[in-house]
């Protein structure tokens, strides 16, 4: 906190206004469901984002990144529109035009989320910025809000077609606890979940793999869906039921038919996950984690060779579960691990990676945190 307002201070030549923060996220179970106006389950992730934010009187607006050397990225705001320039700015730049900003801001970030390990670093940036403007403006905008305003920056501004689970966790985060996420209403409850008391922890495998099919492979995946919903009349896949896929599976492509299939199996590997939590049942929670990925590997297709080994490394190596977490074809998978066994789940997907020449992974572990805030300076 005080040390990006020392660094906001050394690099403007004035205090700010607003210091705001805002995490990455985890999702323990409902992957490439958020689209489709489905029930997710992730958790907000210690490991953070910081914005320090003035108001300016002119119409100037500046962005600088302590990650990026502090270079200064200026833009007069009536330039602020999709198609400006700016390179990871626009992250920044999406959020002050959605939320229809008409004056200049100092802004200054700063933050400690892994970059490209698919935690979501983009949504922090986005929420941070979104809830430190929120504060400094007196907006008044709430947490779902200003969740579809950064998922409205993403797609529109930057160009990602992604859907609402990564900004709404991040704002709306609770520690302890996985957020149950209906993505039609953005309605949450805060399941709670202790994995340490059960002795066990969630650990995160960065594969460091990074396929080039990532932002085409997301887009096909979410115009497939679309596809599915257009020829069986329906409003979103969360309206459709096993039974009904399977008897309208000659209208369909097999691929169609594949993805609406991870689609509705997934919703309710969902909803059993959360019963499964209320129970403090972990095996079955394990079950479940490798259902979805079993799910996403062979009818969605997003997964990857990398996330493949780490998943069924952890699983050889004892965990209760494991599965790739987020778009897919590489970023992190999550192991549900008992304590004792962490050791030997970590030796276990290093030597497979070495075998198969990939490149070494990184381990991190997170307890569900809080979501986005932003105080006064
Ligand atoms: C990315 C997107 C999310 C979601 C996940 C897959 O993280 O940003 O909206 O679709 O992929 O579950």
């Amino acid at each position: 906190m005080t040390s990006i307002a020392r660094h906001f201070e050394d690099l403007y030549g004035r205090k700010p206004d607003v210091i705001a923060e805002a995490p990455g996220r985890v999702n323990l179970i409902g992957e490439h469901i958020d689209y489709s106006e489905g029930f997710v389950l992730p958790f907000a992730i210690a490991d953070r984002t910081y914005a320090a934010i003035a108001a300016r009187k002119d119409g100037l607006v500046r962005v600088a990144s302590h990650q990026r050397r502090e270079r200064i990225f200026s833009i007069d705001i009536n330039d602020v529109k999709p198609g400006s320039k700016g390179d990871w700015e626009k992250y920044v730049l999406g959020v002050i035009w959605s939320l229809g900003l008409n004056q200049g801001v100092d802004i200054l970030v700063d933050g400690n989320v892994p970059a490209g390990a698919g935690l979501s670093s983009s949504a922090a940036l986005e929420c941070c910025v979104a809830v430190g403007l929120n504060e400094l403006f007196s907006l008044n905008l709430s947490a779902p809000e200003l969740a579809r305003a950064t998922q409205k920056a993403e797609n529109d501004y930057v160009g990602m077609p992604c859907g609402i689970m990564d900004q709404s966790v991040s704002l709306m985060g609770k520690a302890g606890s996985a957020l149950l996420l209906d993505c039609r209403d953005l309605t949450t409850e805060a399941i709670p979940f202790d994995v340490a008391s059960a002795g066990l922890e969630l650990l995160i495998i960065d594969t460091q793999a990074h396929h080039a099919l990532v932002d085409g492979g997301y887009a096909q995946r979410r115009a497939d869906c679309e596809s599915v919903v257009a020829k069986l009349g329906l409003v979103s896949l969360r309206h459709l039921t096993l039974n009904e896929l399977e008897a309208a599976r000659g209208q369909l492509t097999e691929i169609e038919y594949l993805r609406a299939r991870h689609a509705v199996t997934e919703i309710s590997r969902v909803m059993d996950a959360v019963a499964a939590l209320r129970a403090s049942d972990f095996k079955t929670l394990g079950a479940l984690i490798n259902g979805s990925h079993q799910s996403l590997r062979d009818d969605y297709a997003v997964s990857c060779p990398e996330l493949d080994v780490a998943v069924s490394a952890s699983i050889a190596a004892g965990a209760l579960g494991s599965r790739m977490v987020g778009g897919g074809f590489g970023g992190s998978a999550i192991a549900l691990v008992n304590q004792k066994d962490i050791e030997k789940v970590k030796q276990s997907v290093l030597a497979e990676f070495e075998a198969k020449r990939f490149k070494k992974p990184r381990f991190f572990t997170s307890l569900p945190s809080a979501g986005a805030s932003a105080t006064r300076y």
